[in-house]
């Protein structure tokens, strides 16, 4: 059969998927933090390019946890705190997906990934799959190191073992976003 006697349907298609793809390049998705208090902000992250799931529900109140060990390489110490809630990890060690997946092993809802350059408050990593065929169900999302760092460093100030978050947050219907963002933004 020729190229051109593709069927139709199969070009709408493939026009489609294109078009979803690069909607979710460019797309940012917004988590607002409730608790505590010293960093209740809205932040903003960026979803994994080739992998992962999305949001298909909102929560309304759920708990980060940040892994331990904090690059979620492989078994997590602290994976009971993480399992129906979503884990914040570094950056780091092993590929993306291998972090999506050990946070969706330990049944995590969805994986926050933070860059392990904790003064970068300016560069959003496109995160892509690895050279593996492997895949992961859970939404991925990645967040500036210096964001990464203040949620973290909060929590041992605290000595909590989670933050309280509400995901995703839908930012144009608050009129005040601006100025829910985190303060060091603006640097
Ligand atoms: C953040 O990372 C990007 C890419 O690695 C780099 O170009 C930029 O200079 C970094 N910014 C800071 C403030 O470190
Ligand atoms: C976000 O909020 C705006 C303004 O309230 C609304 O028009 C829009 O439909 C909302 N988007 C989603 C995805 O809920």
């Amino acid at each position: 059969m020729l190229p051109s006697a593709r069927p139709g349907w199969l070009c709408c298609l493939l026009c489609l998927c294109s078009a979803v793809r690069s909607l979710r390049i460019q797309q940012y998705l917004y988590f607002q933090v409730l608790s505590p208090g010293d960093i209740r902000y809205i932040f903003t992250a960026t979803p994994a390019r080739d992998f992962g799931g999305v949001f298909t529900t909102r929560y309304e109140q759920i708990y980060l946890v940040p892994a331990d060990p904090p690059e979620a390489c492989g078994v997590l110490n602290n994976g009971v705190f993480v399992e129906g809630q979503i884990a914040l990890v570094e950056r780091g060690g092993c590929s993306f997906l291998s972090k999506a997946r050990t946070v969706q092993e330990h049944g995590g809802r969805a994986v926050i990934i933070a860059d392990n350059a904790y003064d970068n408050d300016s560069s959003y990593v496109e995160m892509i799959q690895d050279s593996t065929s492997r895949t992961a169900d859970i939404p991925a999302l990645f967040l500036l190191g210096r964001d990464g760092y203040m949620i973290r460093r909060s929590l041992e100030q605290h000595g909590l073992p989670w933050a309280v978050i509400s995901i995703p947050v839908n930012v144009t219907s608050i009129p005040t976003y601006e100025l829910m963002q985190p303060p060091w933004t603006f640097w």
